[in-house]
């Protein structure tokens, strides 16, 4: 179950986000809305928001989710691999500090960004990618044990973050695709698969029953239907072009 989510609203600087997409800049107005629908379509699903004011100096700094892991009895503050994302944690344990009482810190020369962490039950699968590598992802396994979870290393090829590819629906369900949807490390899972083309909408968030999914993916959302989940689709075309998924955009705790 899922109480609380924090955001952070996109500053005009929103536009200069890192990216490896090609897919023009994003229009921050229509950033704006979109962010205001996301919000929204998550308070649909029963949790309160805490929204952070935007921060210029920050142009990525929307996607909290990169700058902590979070869950019920757990806090980590990572520490971002782009060394452009380094400061925007200070902001997010400010606010976690309302809900928690301990943190636990990713170092240097770790690093580690929430995107590339992703929650089964008890266990955490953490992707070395650009942005997390070994040394973040081993600090991370430490901290895991001491608080009873476990967690394990998959190494990605060509995905921007883990989450990128894949995402827990729950059910013992993954909605996967490209290089991890062979992985052996989720033979044991049921799988929903993405095709190559609808790439972005692999990336989604199952709460409290719902399942949030970026719109305009109709090949996704028909398999996902099928299968007997409910939808509720949100434009995120802006955050899109600077490489943000839908997870990127909150913490859920
Ligand atoms: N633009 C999202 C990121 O690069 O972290």
């Amino acid at each position: 179950m899922f109480n609380h989510i924090i955001v952070r609203k996109p500053g005009c600087s929103v536009v200069d986000g890192l990216t490896t997409a090609k897919l023009g800049r994003p229009i921050y107005a229509k950033a704006m809305a979109q962010h205001a629908e996301y919000v929204k379509a998550m308070e649909s699903c029963g949790v309160l928001v805490k929204a952070l004011d935007a921060d210029e100096a920050y142009p990525d700094s929307c996607f909290v989710e990169d700058t902590a892991v979070v869950c019920e009895k757990l806090a980590v503050i990572t520490n971002p691999g782009a060394p452009s994302r380094k400061g925007e944690t200070r902001a997010v344990r400010r606010a976690l500090d309302e809900f928690y009482t301990d943190f636990e810190f990713i170092r240097e020369p770790g690093t580690l960004e929430g995107g590339d962490v992703m929650q089964v039950g008890n266990h955490f699968y953490i992707g070395i990618s650009t942005r997390t590598n070994e040394a973040g992802a081993r600090q991370f396994i430490d901290i895991l044990k001491n608080y009873g979870f476990s967690g394990s290393i998959i190494h990605l090829k060509k995905l921007f973050h883990l989450k990128t590819g894949v995402s827990f629906i729950g059910d013992h369900t993954l909605l996967v695709a490209g290089e991890l949807i062979d992985h052996p490390d989720f033979a044991e899972f049921g799988k929903i698969i993405i095709d190559e083309d609808e790439m972005y909408a692999a990336n989604v968030i199952e709460m409290n029953g719902h399942l949030v999914i970026p719109a305009g993916f109709p090949k996704a959302e028909a398999k996902l239907l099928a299968a007997g989940y409910a939808t509720k689709a949100v434009d995120l075309s802006e955050f899109q072009k600077i490489d943000g998924g839908l997870t990127c955009l909150s913490l859920r705790f």
